[in-house]
């Protein structure tokens, strides 16, 4: 989207991002959480959540109920939208890593451009950025299908639901490809943490 004001500019303050860092024990970093409707995006992001929260890190789940009914509720699920959600989340992210928090963020985020947009907004500013596959079979989402959605997109009763009648472009180089329909959730869990702690984010 284009910049419309003119004359911004970041103000820099006295206090940096490795001042909060020492101040927190531990770097912000982004973690995408990202796969089809159903695969588990929320339910792995909620279970890590936990386990940093016990380890005294600081962590904040981005998802639909807190960006999609507020900050995004002007936008629905054409292209275009899709879009300009990935891009205020990943705006977003980009803020809380620099407040020194691991920001867990779980949309669908279908098209490959737009998380490769994230990601290079955060390498820019030289933020972590974990790219999270959640990938699950669309048999195995829809046969979960916890709020009946897959159901309505096979009727008809809603257009272009992601894996029915529109597109996921799976990530081809993510940092952690988790098998959701074959793993358990501590697996996946300690496959995110390891990792963390390979990056030397959280210790
Ligand atoms: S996106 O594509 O990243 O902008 O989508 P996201 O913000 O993650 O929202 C996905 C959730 O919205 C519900 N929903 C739909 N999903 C896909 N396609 C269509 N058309 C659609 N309409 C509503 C659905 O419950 C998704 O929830 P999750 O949590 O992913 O299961």
């Amino acid at each position: 989207a284009e910049q419309k004001a003119t004359n911004v500019h970041w103000h820099e303050g006295d206090i940096t991002r490795e001042h909060r860092q020492k101040l927190l024990g531990h770097k912000g970093a982004t973690l995408w959480f990202t796969g089809l409707s159903g695969s588990g995006k929320s339910t792995v992001a909620v279970a890590l959540e936990g386990v940093l929260n016990e380890m005294g890190v600081l962590a904040y789940r981005l998802d639909g109920d807190n960006v999609r009914l507020g900050i995004n509720k002007n936008l629905g699920f054409s292209a275009e939208d899709r879009t300009e959600n990935i891009r205020r989340i990943g705006e977003v992210a980009k803020l809380f890593v620099d407040s020194g928090v691991i920001a867990l963020s779980s949309f669908i985020s279908p098209y490959a451009a737009d998380r490769d947009q994230v990601r290079a907004l955060h390498e820019e500013a030289g933020m972590d950025f974990i790219e999270v596959f959640v990938d699950c079979s669309l048999e195995a989402a829809e046969s979960r299908d916890p709020k009946g959605l897959y159901k309505k997109a096979r009727a008809g009763e809603i257009k272009n639901f992601t894996g029915i009648d529109d597109p996921y472009e799976a990530p081809g180089k993510p940092e952690v490809h988790l098998r959701s329909d074959q793993q358990s959730l501590e697996e996946e869990v300690d496959e995110i943490l390891a990792l963390l702690k390979a990056r030397g984010i959280v210790s």
